[in-house]
């Protein structure tokens, strides 16, 4: 398959030189924040796109215009992508705003903001991450061709792929306050709303529940990614919407303890989805 090709280069980490350029991320690490942008960070394939609807419907208060009709990337645009200064919509009120940025690259740009900016963070096994990622990579023609799925992991556990170390990023946002698990969709949505300041309704929480499973985005063109032509992504090698199953177990907070190396050990038992909400 033919592929996009350019790599972009920054602060260590390679990037789909599709989506970055040096403009664009120099453009991130100073962006002025305002006290009302809430910024949802994760590594790739952790649950990205299910935080940025989940946030969409605590914000809207449960009504599903804005999910069914604005595409997720214009509604929680990416901070470091080219597009980002476009497509920030000036509502005067709070900023959805994603990144997949290290920590020891965007915390500096985070803590000059006064007063603190809430960072969502959502972080999902490791093993989950990587087949996820593996399966990205046949259909995003933006990342480079993946080779065998043991060639991918070699290069995955080396932090050698695009994005750099899954270990490092969740390291590097360590300074998570108040754990929840996605996958009690309500209990972390109030949480999230308690975090935000943005307590929701009995009636907004069964919106939230009914538009943010994985069937319901899975049929979601907003959020599906469906809508991105062939020419960057080939539909014909899978959905972007793959399984979005993962394996039950302790919280993957416990996981981010320890060295890499336990990391890993403790792949096979760790919890499939944990978003933790960082005060920077
Ligand atoms: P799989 O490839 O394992 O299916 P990201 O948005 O960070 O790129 O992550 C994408 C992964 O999250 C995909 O995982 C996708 O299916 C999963 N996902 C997205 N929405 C989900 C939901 N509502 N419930 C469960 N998994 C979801």
């Amino acid at each position: 398959m033919e592929r996009l090709g350019v790599t972009e280069t920054f602060a260590g980490i390679s990037l789909p030189g599709h989506l970055h350029t040096k403009e664009s991320l120099h453009f991130a690490t100073t962006f002025p924040f305002r006290d009302t942008d809430v910024l949802i960070v994760t590594y790739p394939k952790s649950g990205t796109t299910w935080m940025q609807e989940i946030l969409t419907l605590l914000f809207s208060d449960g009504d599903a215009g804005p999910a069914r009709t604005i595409p997720n990337w214009e509604r929680a645009p990416w901070l470091e992508q080219t597009y980002f200064k476009e497509a920030l919509r000036d509502t005067g009120g709070p900023r959805l705003i994603t990144s997949h940025l290290p920590a020891r690259v965007l915390a500096p740009a985070l803590q000059r903001a006064r007063p603190k900016v809430p960072v969502i963070y959502v972080a999902r096994n490791p093993r989950d991450v990587a087949v996820s990622f593996y399966h990205f990579h046949r259909l995003a023609k933006f990342l480079p061709e993946p080779g065998s799925f043991d060639a991918f992991l070699g290069r995955f556990l080396e932090g050698s792929v695009q994005y750099g170390s899954w270990f490092e990023h969740v390291k590097g946002w360590l300074g998570q306050r108040h754990p929840a698990r996605v996958q009690d969709l309500p209990g972390a949505a109030r949480r999230l709303g308690a975090f935000l300041g943005r307590a929701p309704s009995p009636e907004t929480l069964r919106s939230l529940e009914r538009h943010c499973s994985f069937a319901a985005m899975r049929d979601n063109a907003m959020a599906n990614y469906s809508l991105i032509p062939r020419e960057i992504m080939d539909h014909s090698r899978g959905r972007f919407m793959r399984k979005g199953e993962g394996r039950p177990g302790r919280r993957g907070a416990q996981l981010l303890r320890g060295s890499p190396l336990d990391a890993v050990k403790s792949m096979a038992t760790c919890g499939r989805a944990v978003s933790a909400c960082a005060p920077p």
